[in-house]
């Protein structure tokens, strides 16, 4: 079965509003993941796609990006066109908490405190030993994060990144 398959959706939760990672805050936060060359990322509600096509552009990574909001996946079909790295990412309308994470290497998430607790438990419980989920701003406590850094915007804000390790979790 195609580890990246999902499934139509109505979704049953609205896990965050859309609101934008800037480049170097999703740069930052790859790094701390660890991504590298033919690894596989998912970002669980990707808005424009940009962190998806970064990922494939700077990290050679491949990409899947999921939203709910078919005008965002339209987006970010266009960004990662426009990026020339159509072939590495796949955008799919898709309710995050539907998609089967058990082939990922990286799952990003910019979500809400309550909401990237339940995506954290939920991936965990799927990921293979060694997998990383990283969250830019944040991170419930059960399980606590493995790691947590402060990286600084390019308007000088700080931002903080959080990374849970498969396997390491109690
Ligand atoms: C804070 S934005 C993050 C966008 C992108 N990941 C980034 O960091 O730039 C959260 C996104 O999650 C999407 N979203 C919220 N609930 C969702 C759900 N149940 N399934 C899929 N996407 C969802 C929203 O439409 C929004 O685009």
């Amino acid at each position: 079965m195609d580890p990246t398959a999902v499934t139509p959706f109505i979704p049953r939760y609205i896990l965050a509003p859309h609101v934008a990672t800037p480049p170097e805050v999703a740069r930052a936060a790859l790094r701390l993941a660890g991504l590298g060359p033919g690894q596989r990322l998912v970002d669980l509600g990707c808005g424009d796609g940009a962190v998806a096509v970064l990922a494939a552009v700077e990290f050679e990574a491949d990409a899947l990006g999921v939203d709910f909001e078919p005008h965002w996946i339209e987006q970010a079909r266009i960004a990662a066109k426009v990026a020339g790295v159509q072939d590495r990412v796949r955008f799919e309308q898709a309710d995050a908490l539907a998609v089967p994470l058990a082939g990922f290497d990286v799952v990003f998430l910019y979500l809400v405190e309550w909401s990237v607790q339940r995506v954290v438990r939920q991936a965990l419980a799927q990921l293979r030993p060694g997998a990383r989920i990283v969250s830019h701003s944040f991170a419930g406590d059960d399980p606590a994060p493995d790691r947590s850094v402060l990286v600084t915007d390019a308007e000088g804000q700080p931002r903080r990144l959080h990374l849970w390790v498969a396997g390491n979790a109690c």
